[in-house]
């Protein structure tokens, strides 16, 4: 069954690299920036371990927890770590799943048969404290992801949970954002005292 936005995460319990983990019990009250990536001891997959690791302070000022996974043994992941540490000059801290029997890769769909029938694709799931999929990409094998696009939905995501707002195309934070079709005029003169711009009635921008 595919895992749509809105939906709760599924629940699941699996050895990583920082011993068993209960994904729902793990994630407590955080954000969850949850990614597959194909195998251990690979190119594109070593460089993006190495920017999760190096951008940890980004992902704990927001609030967010990494989890990693592959179809690789916890001993092939730590044996990596240290690759990716050497060579990416950073340190790796957060945990990466050893989904050997692909159970947790097949539950969120990340094994795609066209790619690899035993490797994972580039998944991501945001997944918010309430265990809800707030977001979901799929990169292919052989392309490594953005990763100031993981940090730049992350920041709408949140920011539209706390302002009533949506994001326009592109946005960055400080950038404009949209006053929402379903909050009526009346409800945005008090949820935005600031004012905004009508460019069609449907348009509605303003600054938060
Ligand atoms: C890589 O990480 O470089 C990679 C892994 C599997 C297929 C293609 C590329």
């Amino acid at each position: 069954m595919t895992i749509q936005i809105g939906d709760i995460a599924p629940d699941f319990t699996v050895a990583t690299t920082d011993g068993t983990l209960s994904f729902h019990e793990w994630s407590d009250n955080s954000w969850v920036f949850f990614f597959s990536h194909p195998a251990d001891f690979t190119p594109v997959c070593t460089t993006e371990m190495g920017k999760t690791a190096s951008l940890s302070i980004d992902f704990e000022c927001r609030n967010v927890k990494p989890l990693g996974l592959s179809t690789d043994t916890v001993e092939e992941h730590l044996k990596w770590i240290e690759d990716v540490n050497d060579t990416q000059n950073t340190t790796v801290e957060f945990p990466i799943v050893a989904d050997e029997d692909l159970k947790i890769s097949r539950l969120y769909e990340m094994i795609h048969d066209h790619e690899s029938t035993t490797q994972a694709v580039r998944s991501v799931f945001i997944i918010d404290p309430e265990k809800r999929v707030r977001l979901t990409m799929t990169y292919p094998m052989n392309v490594g992801r953005n990763f100031s696009e993981v940090l730049r939905v992350i920041d709408a995501l949140q920011l539209a949970d706390e302002k009533q707002i949506a994001t326009p195309a592109d946005w960055q934070p400080g950038d404009k954002v949209i006053i929402p079709p379903s909050v009526s005029n009346a409800a945005a003169a008090n949820l935005f005292p600031q004012g905004w711009d009508e460019i069609r009635p449907y348009l509605r921008e303003t600054h938060v």
